[in-house]
Protein backbone atom coordinates (compact mmCIF):
# COMPACT_ATOMS: atom_id res chain seq x y z
CA UNK A 1 0.00 0.00 0.00
CA UNK A 2 1.32 3.53 -1.02
CA UNK A 3 1.71 5.75 1.98
CA UNK A 4 2.17 9.88 1.44
CA UNK A 5 2.78 11.12 4.51
CA UNK A 6 6.11 12.04 3.68
CA UNK A 7 3.76 13.88 0.70
CA UNK A 8 2.03 15.17 3.36
CA UNK A 9 4.25 16.90 5.24
CA UNK A 10 6.52 18.53 2.32
CA UNK A 11 2.95 19.37 0.18
CA UNK A 12 0.38 20.61 2.46
CA UNK A 13 0.73 24.03 3.23
CA UNK A 14 1.62 24.38 7.26
CA UNK A 15 -1.69 25.49 8.32
CA UNK A 16 -3.57 22.64 6.27
CA UNK A 17 -0.87 19.65 7.82
CA UNK A 18 -1.45 21.13 11.35
CA UNK A 19 -5.35 21.27 10.35
CA UNK A 20 -5.31 17.55 9.61
CA UNK A 21 -2.97 16.86 12.92
CA UNK A 22 -5.17 18.25 14.95
CA UNK A 23 -8.48 16.77 13.59
CA UNK A 24 -7.09 13.48 12.63
CA UNK A 25 -6.16 12.92 16.73
CA UNK A 26 -9.40 14.47 17.54
CA UNK A 27 -11.19 11.84 15.36
CA UNK A 28 -9.34 8.70 16.84
CA UNK A 29 -10.70 10.09 20.23
CA UNK A 30 -13.98 10.70 19.47
CA UNK A 31 -13.87 7.21 18.17
CA UNK A 32 -13.87 7.60 14.40
CA UNK A 33 -11.75 6.62 11.62
CA UNK A 34 -10.54 10.00 9.89
CA UNK A 35 -9.53 10.10 5.84
CA UNK A 36 -8.97 13.01 3.95
CA UNK A 37 -10.71 12.48 0.99
CA UNK A 38 -11.20 13.68 -2.76
CA UNK A 39 -10.25 16.84 -4.14
CA UNK A 40 -7.21 17.01 -1.26
CA UNK A 41 -5.61 13.99 -2.03
CA UNK A 42 -6.22 13.83 -5.87
CA UNK A 43 -3.85 17.41 -6.03
CA UNK A 44 -1.93 15.69 -3.01
CA UNK A 45 -1.09 13.28 -6.09
CA UNK A 46 -0.56 15.26 -8.59
CA UNK A 47 2.06 17.32 -6.64
CA UNK A 48 -0.69 20.87 -7.00
CA UNK A 49 -0.24 22.16 -3.43
CA UNK A 50 -3.09 24.83 -4.05
CA UNK A 51 -5.88 23.12 -3.08
CA UNK A 52 -6.91 24.24 0.50
CA UNK A 53 -10.07 22.82 0.60
CA UNK A 54 -9.39 20.00 3.10
CA UNK A 55 -12.24 17.32 3.23
CA UNK A 56 -12.19 14.78 6.09
CA UNK A 57 -14.38 11.67 6.34
CA UNK A 58 -15.45 10.29 9.41
CA UNK A 59 -16.03 6.85 8.98
CA UNK A 60 -18.09 5.40 12.26
CA UNK A 61 -19.46 8.78 13.08
CA UNK A 62 -23.33 9.70 14.55
CA UNK A 63 -24.82 12.44 15.51
CA UNK A 64 -23.01 13.72 18.00
CA UNK A 65 -19.27 13.47 16.65
CA UNK A 66 -18.84 17.02 15.02
CA UNK A 67 -19.80 18.64 18.30
CA UNK A 68 -17.52 16.27 20.02
CA UNK A 69 -14.57 17.44 17.50
CA UNK A 70 -15.10 20.65 17.81
CA UNK A 71 -14.89 20.55 21.75
CA UNK A 72 -11.74 18.49 21.29
CA UNK A 73 -9.93 20.60 18.86
CA UNK A 74 -11.13 23.74 20.35
CA UNK A 75 -13.18 25.01 17.16
CA UNK A 76 -16.52 25.91 16.25
CA UNK A 77 -18.91 24.35 14.00
CA UNK A 78 -20.22 26.76 11.31
CA UNK A 79 -22.62 24.98 9.07
CA UNK A 80 -24.07 21.67 9.63
CA UNK A 81 -26.62 19.46 7.36
CA UNK A 82 -28.66 17.10 8.94
CA UNK A 83 -25.58 15.69 11.20
CA UNK A 84 -24.21 14.18 7.64
CA UNK A 85 -21.70 17.16 6.67
CA UNK A 86 -20.04 20.17 8.58
CA UNK A 87 -17.57 22.82 8.42
CA UNK A 88 -15.63 23.18 11.57
CA UNK A 89 -13.53 26.57 11.68
CA UNK A 90 -10.08 26.27 13.00
CA UNK A 91 -7.87 29.40 14.32
CA UNK A 92 -5.86 29.16 10.66
CA UNK A 93 -8.41 27.61 8.31
CA UNK A 94 -11.79 25.70 7.80
CA UNK A 95 -12.52 21.74 7.83
CA UNK A 96 -15.08 19.81 5.71
CA UNK A 97 -16.42 17.26 7.74
CA UNK A 98 -18.13 14.47 6.43
CA UNK A 99 -19.65 11.31 8.04
CA UNK A 100 -18.86 8.37 5.52
CA UNK A 101 -21.76 7.85 3.87
CA UNK A 102 -23.83 5.14 1.14
CA UNK A 103 -26.06 7.09 -0.93
CA UNK A 104 -29.19 6.15 -3.17
CA UNK A 105 -30.53 8.74 -5.83
CA UNK A 106 -34.79 7.79 -5.46
CA UNK A 107 -34.85 9.96 -8.82
CA UNK A 108 -32.29 11.20 -11.38
CA UNK A 109 -30.96 15.05 -10.31
CA UNK A 110 -32.66 14.20 -6.63
CA UNK A 111 -31.12 14.77 -3.44
CA UNK A 112 -29.75 11.66 -2.51
CA UNK A 113 -30.92 9.12 0.50
CA UNK A 114 -27.87 8.75 2.34
CA UNK A 115 -27.04 6.25 5.67
CA UNK A 116 -24.57 5.46 7.77
CA UNK A 117 -21.75 3.70 5.09
CA UNK A 118 -18.24 2.20 5.32
CA UNK A 119 -15.03 3.79 3.85
CA UNK A 120 -15.64 1.67 0.80
CA UNK A 121 -19.24 2.82 0.17
CA UNK A 122 -18.33 6.64 1.06
CA UNK A 123 -15.40 6.15 -2.10
CA UNK A 124 -18.02 4.21 -4.34
CA UNK A 125 -20.74 7.05 -4.32
CA UNK A 126 -18.44 9.53 -6.10
CA UNK A 127 -17.98 10.99 -9.03
CA UNK A 128 -14.94 10.33 -10.35
CA UNK A 129 -11.81 7.46 -9.41
CA UNK A 130 -9.37 10.48 -9.45
CA UNK A 131 -11.48 11.60 -6.44
CA UNK A 132 -12.64 8.53 -5.09
CA UNK A 133 -9.10 8.04 -2.91
CA UNK A 134 -8.65 8.50 0.68
CA UNK A 135 -5.43 8.74 3.15
CA UNK A 136 -5.80 7.80 6.52
CA UNK A 137 -5.45 10.20 9.35
CA UNK A 138 -5.63 7.41 11.87
CA UNK A 139 -1.76 7.68 14.13
CA UNK A 140 -1.20 4.22 12.94
CA UNK A 141 -1.87 4.15 9.28
CA UNK A 142 -1.00 8.12 8.88
CA UNK A 143 -0.59 8.80 5.69
CA UNK A 144 -1.88 4.96 4.08
CA UNK A 145 -3.85 5.63 0.49
CA UNK A 146 -6.78 3.96 0.39
CA UNK A 147 -6.99 3.58 -3.57
CA UNK A 148 -10.07 0.61 -4.07
CA UNK A 149 -11.11 2.16 -7.63
CA UNK A 150 -7.90 2.41 -9.74
CA UNK A 151 -8.01 6.43 -9.10
CA UNK A 152 -3.90 6.48 -8.91
CA UNK A 153 -4.01 4.54 -12.04
CA UNK A 154 -6.28 6.61 -13.78
CA UNK A 155 -4.51 9.74 -12.72
CA UNK A 156 -1.50 9.07 -14.37
CA UNK A 157 -2.95 8.13 -17.13
CA UNK A 158 -4.90 11.01 -17.44
CA UNK A 159 -8.33 9.47 -17.65
CA UNK A 160 -11.75 10.56 -16.59
CA UNK A 161 -13.62 7.47 -15.30
CA UNK A 162 -16.94 7.19 -13.48
CA UNK A 163 -17.36 4.45 -11.02
CA UNK A 164 -20.70 2.76 -12.06
CA UNK A 165 -23.00 3.57 -15.09
CA UNK A 166 -25.45 5.50 -13.10
CA UNK A 167 -23.15 8.12 -11.86
CA UNK A 168 -24.14 10.95 -14.29
CA UNK A 169 -27.90 9.50 -14.24
CA UNK A 170 -27.71 10.04 -10.74
CA UNK A 171 -26.33 13.53 -10.29
CA UNK A 172 -26.44 15.51 -13.83
CA UNK A 173 -24.39 17.68 -12.34
CA UNK A 174 -21.17 15.56 -12.39
CA UNK A 175 -21.43 16.50 -16.38
CA UNK A 176 -20.40 20.47 -15.58
CA UNK A 177 -18.04 18.76 -13.04
CA UNK A 178 -16.26 16.12 -15.79
CA UNK A 179 -16.42 19.82 -18.36
CA UNK A 180 -14.02 21.30 -15.38
CA UNK A 181 -11.77 18.43 -14.66
CA UNK A 182 -11.13 17.31 -18.23
CA UNK A 183 -9.04 20.54 -19.67
CA UNK A 184 -7.98 21.18 -15.76
CA UNK A 185 -5.90 18.03 -15.39
CA UNK A 186 -5.53 17.74 -19.19
CA UNK A 187 -7.61 14.31 -18.74
CA UNK A 188 -9.26 12.23 -21.41
CA UNK A 189 -12.54 10.46 -20.59
CA UNK A 190 -13.12 7.04 -21.19
CA UNK A 191 -15.23 5.93 -23.59
CA UNK A 192 -17.73 4.16 -21.19
CA UNK A 193 -17.99 7.28 -19.25
CA UNK A 194 -18.32 9.81 -22.33
CA UNK A 195 -21.07 7.36 -23.05
CA UNK A 196 -23.03 7.80 -20.12
CA UNK A 197 -22.41 11.01 -19.62
CA UNK A 198 -23.75 12.01 -23.21
CA UNK A 199 -26.88 10.12 -22.37
CA UNK A 200 -27.68 12.09 -19.28
CA UNK A 201 -27.02 15.18 -20.59
CA UNK A 202 -31.00 15.97 -20.97
CA UNK A 203 -31.03 15.05 -17.65
CA UNK A 204 -29.40 17.87 -16.45
CA UNK A 205 -33.18 20.01 -16.50
CA UNK A 206 -34.03 17.48 -13.39
CA UNK A 207 -31.24 18.93 -10.91
CA UNK A 208 -32.58 22.08 -8.91
CA UNK A 209 -31.98 25.56 -9.47
CA UNK A 210 -29.39 25.51 -6.91
CA UNK A 211 -27.28 22.99 -7.65
CA UNK A 212 -26.94 23.88 -11.61
CA UNK A 213 -26.03 27.32 -10.75
CA UNK A 214 -23.57 26.23 -8.15
CA UNK A 215 -21.88 23.69 -10.42
CA UNK A 216 -22.19 26.17 -13.21
CA UNK A 217 -20.84 29.17 -10.79
CA UNK A 218 -17.63 26.96 -10.39
CA UNK A 219 -16.68 26.86 -14.27
CA UNK A 220 -16.48 30.03 -14.41
CA UNK A 221 -13.41 30.63 -11.66
CA UNK A 222 -11.65 27.66 -13.30
CA UNK A 223 -8.26 29.12 -15.27
CA UNK A 224 -9.56 27.87 -18.69
CA UNK A 225 -13.00 28.22 -18.30
CA UNK A 226 -12.72 28.55 -21.99
CA UNK A 227 -12.10 24.66 -22.54
CA UNK A 228 -14.77 23.73 -20.21
CA UNK A 229 -16.90 25.58 -22.07
CA UNK A 230 -16.37 24.32 -25.12
CA UNK A 231 -17.32 20.62 -24.09
CA UNK A 232 -20.48 22.05 -22.05
CA UNK A 233 -21.46 23.54 -25.29
CA UNK A 234 -20.03 20.31 -27.86
CA UNK A 235 -22.06 17.76 -25.48
CA UNK A 236 -25.20 19.93 -25.58
CA UNK A 237 -24.54 20.31 -21.86
CA UNK A 238 -25.06 24.51 -22.31
CA UNK A 239 -28.49 23.61 -24.03
CA UNK A 240 -29.62 21.86 -21.93
CA UNK A 241 -29.60 24.05 -18.87
CA UNK A 242 -31.39 26.65 -21.29
CA UNK A 243 -31.32 26.45 -24.88
CA UNK A 244 -30.41 30.21 -25.24
CA UNK A 245 -26.78 29.67 -24.10
CA UNK A 246 -24.43 29.80 -26.82
CA UNK A 247 -19.93 29.15 -26.93
CA UNK A 248 -18.25 31.43 -28.83
CA UNK A 249 -14.55 30.63 -28.01
CA UNK A 250 -12.67 34.02 -28.39
CA UNK A 251 -15.07 35.57 -25.69
CA UNK A 252 -13.62 33.38 -23.21
CA UNK A 253 -10.25 33.92 -24.40
CA UNK A 254 -10.95 37.42 -23.37
CA UNK A 255 -12.56 36.63 -19.87
CA UNK A 256 -9.66 34.34 -18.91
CA UNK A 257 -7.50 37.03 -19.38
CA UNK A 258 -9.51 39.68 -17.70
CA UNK A 259 -11.14 37.40 -14.63
CA UNK A 260 -8.59 36.53 -12.61
CA UNK A 261 -7.84 38.16 -9.38
CA UNK A 262 -11.72 39.29 -9.24
CA UNK A 263 -13.64 38.40 -6.82
CA UNK A 264 -15.59 35.33 -6.43
CA UNK A 265 -19.28 37.37 -7.23
CA UNK A 266 -17.53 39.47 -9.82
CA UNK A 267 -15.95 36.75 -12.07
CA UNK A 268 -19.57 34.90 -11.77
CA UNK A 269 -21.32 37.94 -12.92
CA UNK A 270 -18.98 38.43 -15.46
CA UNK A 271 -19.39 34.94 -16.53
CA UNK A 272 -22.83 35.13 -16.99
CA UNK A 273 -23.06 38.39 -18.80
CA UNK A 274 -20.78 37.21 -21.31
CA UNK A 275 -23.56 34.12 -21.76
CA UNK A 276 -26.35 36.07 -22.11
CA UNK A 277 -25.09 38.84 -24.14
CA UNK A 278 -27.70 39.38 -26.97
CA UNK A 279 -30.38 36.99 -26.10
CA UNK A 280 -33.92 37.80 -25.76
CA UNK A 281 -35.37 39.42 -22.79
CA UNK A 282 -37.74 36.33 -22.90
CA UNK A 283 -34.56 33.80 -22.65
CA UNK A 284 -32.73 36.15 -20.01
CA UNK A 285 -35.69 35.80 -17.82
CA UNK A 286 -36.13 32.14 -18.89
CA UNK A 287 -32.50 31.72 -17.48
CA UNK A 288 -33.29 33.74 -14.59
CA UNK A 289 -36.03 31.47 -13.31
CA UNK A 290 -34.08 28.23 -14.42
CA UNK A 291 -31.17 29.41 -12.13
CA UNK A 292 -32.47 31.55 -9.30
CA UNK A 293 -29.38 33.69 -8.98
CA UNK A 294 -28.75 36.13 -6.48
CA UNK A 295 -29.39 39.73 -7.35
CA UNK A 296 -26.41 40.72 -8.88
CA UNK A 297 -26.24 37.57 -11.34
CA UNK A 298 -29.68 38.74 -12.60
CA UNK A 299 -28.74 42.02 -12.60
CA UNK A 300 -25.64 40.63 -15.59
CA UNK A 301 -27.81 38.65 -17.43
CA UNK A 302 -30.85 40.53 -17.90
CA UNK A 303 -28.75 43.93 -18.36
CA UNK A 304 -26.36 41.74 -20.60
CA UNK A 305 -28.97 40.46 -22.55
CA UNK A 306 -30.26 43.79 -23.27
CA UNK A 307 -27.29 45.65 -23.88
CA UNK A 308 -26.21 43.23 -26.15
CA UNK A 309 -29.38 43.58 -28.36
CA UNK A 310 -28.74 47.82 -28.44
CA UNK A 311 -25.09 47.07 -28.77
CA UNK A 312 -25.39 45.41 -32.36
CA UNK A 313 -28.12 47.83 -33.41
CA UNK A 314 -25.65 50.80 -34.20
CA UNK A 315 -24.03 51.88 -31.20
CA UNK A 316 -21.31 51.97 -32.47
CA UNK A 317 -21.75 55.11 -34.41
CA UNK A 318 -22.64 57.24 -31.28
CA UNK A 319 -20.89 59.84 -30.06
CA UNK A 320 -19.53 59.15 -26.54
CA UNK A 321 -22.21 61.02 -24.54
CA UNK A 322 -25.27 58.89 -26.48
CA UNK A 323 -22.98 55.56 -25.67
CA UNK A 324 -22.82 57.07 -21.67
CA UNK A 325 -26.35 57.61 -21.77
CA UNK A 326 -26.77 54.12 -22.64
CA UNK A 327 -24.40 52.44 -20.70
CA UNK A 328 -24.70 54.42 -17.60
CA UNK A 329 -27.84 52.55 -16.04
CA UNK A 330 -26.03 48.96 -16.19
CA UNK A 331 -23.80 47.22 -13.49
CA UNK A 332 -20.30 46.90 -14.48
CA UNK A 333 -20.43 43.14 -14.81
CA UNK A 334 -23.32 43.33 -17.27
CA UNK A 335 -20.54 46.40 -19.64
CA UNK A 336 -17.45 44.31 -19.14
CA UNK A 337 -19.22 41.10 -20.11
CA UNK A 338 -20.78 42.58 -23.17
CA UNK A 339 -17.31 44.17 -24.27
CA UNK A 340 -15.27 40.95 -23.60
CA UNK A 341 -18.09 38.97 -25.94
CA UNK A 342 -18.31 41.28 -28.54
CA UNK A 343 -14.28 42.45 -28.85
CA UNK A 344 -13.33 44.09 -31.97
CA UNK A 345 -14.04 48.35 -31.93
CA UNK A 346 -17.10 47.86 -29.81
CA UNK A 347 -15.34 46.04 -26.56
CA UNK A 348 -12.89 48.43 -27.08
CA UNK A 349 -15.48 51.51 -27.09
CA UNK A 350 -17.31 49.93 -24.11
CA UNK A 351 -13.24 49.34 -22.40
CA UNK A 352 -12.75 53.03 -22.65
CA UNK A 353 -16.20 54.09 -21.08
CA UNK A 354 -15.35 51.38 -18.09
CA UNK A 355 -12.06 53.25 -17.36
CA UNK A 356 -12.22 56.74 -18.35
CA UNK A 357 -16.48 58.16 -19.44
CA UNK A 358 -18.44 56.31 -16.62
CA UNK A 359 -16.69 58.25 -13.38
CA UNK A 360 -15.82 61.08 -15.40
CA UNK A 361 -17.83 64.32 -13.67
CA UNK A 362 -17.39 68.37 -14.47
CA UNK A 363 -15.54 69.89 -12.02
CA UNK A 364 -17.96 72.43 -11.23
CA UNK A 365 -21.11 71.19 -8.69
CA UNK A 366 -24.67 71.98 -8.15
CA UNK A 367 -23.82 74.49 -5.88
CA UNK A 368 -20.98 76.55 -8.16
CA UNK A 369 -23.58 76.62 -10.95
CA UNK A 370 -26.45 77.92 -8.37
CA UNK A 371 -24.03 80.54 -7.15
CA UNK A 372 -23.13 81.57 -10.63
CA UNK A 373 -26.91 82.49 -10.80
CA UNK A 374 -28.88 78.94 -12.19
CA UNK A 375 -32.14 78.58 -10.52
CA UNK A 376 -32.65 75.80 -8.11
CA UNK A 377 -34.38 72.71 -9.37
CA UNK A 378 -34.35 70.00 -12.35
CA UNK A 379 -31.81 73.27 -14.37
CA UNK A 380 -28.70 72.46 -12.65
CA UNK A 381 -29.16 68.33 -12.86
CA UNK A 382 -29.65 69.42 -16.71
CA UNK A 383 -26.43 71.90 -17.23
CA UNK A 384 -24.20 69.30 -14.63
CA UNK A 385 -25.39 66.56 -17.66
CA UNK A 386 -24.37 69.29 -20.32
CA UNK A 387 -21.20 69.93 -19.14
CA UNK A 388 -20.20 66.77 -18.85
CA UNK A 389 -21.26 65.09 -22.36
CA UNK A 390 -19.34 68.34 -23.04
CA UNK A 391 -16.41 66.46 -21.93
CA UNK A 392 -17.69 63.21 -23.28
CA UNK A 393 -17.39 64.33 -26.53
CA UNK A 394 -14.10 66.27 -25.99
CA UNK A 395 -16.03 69.69 -26.89
CA UNK A 396 -14.03 71.24 -23.93
CA UNK A 397 -10.93 70.55 -22.90
CA UNK A 398 -10.23 72.41 -19.90
CA UNK A 399 -11.31 74.01 -16.68
CA UNK A 400 -11.62 77.05 -17.70
CA UNK A 401 -13.51 75.66 -21.23
CA UNK A 402 -15.76 74.34 -18.78
CA UNK A 403 -16.29 77.67 -17.04
CA UNK A 404 -17.28 79.54 -19.92
CA UNK A 405 -19.59 76.63 -21.01
CA UNK A 406 -21.48 77.08 -17.79
CA UNK A 407 -21.91 80.40 -17.50
CA UNK A 408 -23.14 80.05 -20.93
CA UNK A 409 -25.80 77.51 -20.06
CA UNK A 410 -26.14 79.19 -16.67
CA UNK A 411 -27.07 82.62 -18.74
CA UNK A 412 -29.55 80.76 -20.73
CA UNK A 413 -31.56 78.92 -17.34
CA UNK A 414 -32.02 82.04 -15.80
CA UNK A 415 -33.79 83.73 -19.28
CA UNK A 416 -35.74 80.83 -19.93
N1 LIG B 1 -18.41 14.68 -5.13
C1 LIG B 1 -19.12 13.78 -5.88
N2 LIG B 1 -20.15 14.18 -6.67
C2 LIG B 1 -20.51 15.49 -6.71
C3 LIG B 1 -19.80 16.43 -5.96
C4 LIG B 1 -18.73 16.00 -5.18
O1 LIG B 1 -18.79 12.58 -5.83
N3 LIG B 1 -21.52 15.88 -7.47
C5 LIG B 1 -17.27 14.21 -4.28
C6 LIG B 1 -15.96 14.04 -5.02
O2 LIG B 1 -15.28 12.96 -4.44
C7 LIG B 1 -15.23 15.34 -4.73
C8 LIG B 1 -15.68 15.60 -3.30
O3 LIG B 1 -17.03 15.14 -3.23
O4 LIG B 1 -13.85 15.21 -4.84
C9 LIG B 1 -15.61 17.04 -2.87
O5 LIG B 1 -16.40 17.82 -3.73
P1 LIG B 1 -15.93 19.25 -4.20
O6 LIG B 1 -15.46 20.03 -3.04
O7 LIG B 1 -17.05 19.82 -5.01
O8 LIG B 1 -14.75 18.89 -5.20
P2 LIG B 1 -13.19 18.99 -5.03
O9 LIG B 1 -12.67 17.84 -5.80
O10 LIG B 1 -12.77 19.13 -3.62
O11 LIG B 1 -12.86 20.40 -5.66
P3 LIG B 1 -12.64 20.82 -7.17
O12 LIG B 1 -13.70 20.14 -7.94
O13 LIG B 1 -12.84 22.30 -7.23
O14 LIG B 1 -11.25 20.42 -7.47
Amino acid sequence: MENVAELMASRLTPESLDAVRIVGAAAESAETAPYLVGGAVRDLMLGCTESVDLDIALVGADGSSFARLAELTGGRIARQSQFVTAKLELDALVVDLAMARAEEYPTPGSLPVVRPGTLREDLLRRDFSINAMAVSLNSETWGDVVDLNSGLADLSGRRLRILHEKSFRDDPTRILRAARYLPRLALTPTSDTLNALLQSVSLLDKVSPARARNELDRVFTENDPQGAMRYLSDWGALRAIHPSLEFQSEAWTRYAAQAKGLPALERTSLGYAILCCGISDVDANGLVRRLNPPVAVRRAIQEAAMLGRTASSGLLNQPNSELARVLDPSSESALLGVALANGGELGSRISTYLRRHRNLRPRLTGDDLIEMGAPRGPAVGSILERLRNAWLDDDISSASDELALAARLVRGSAES
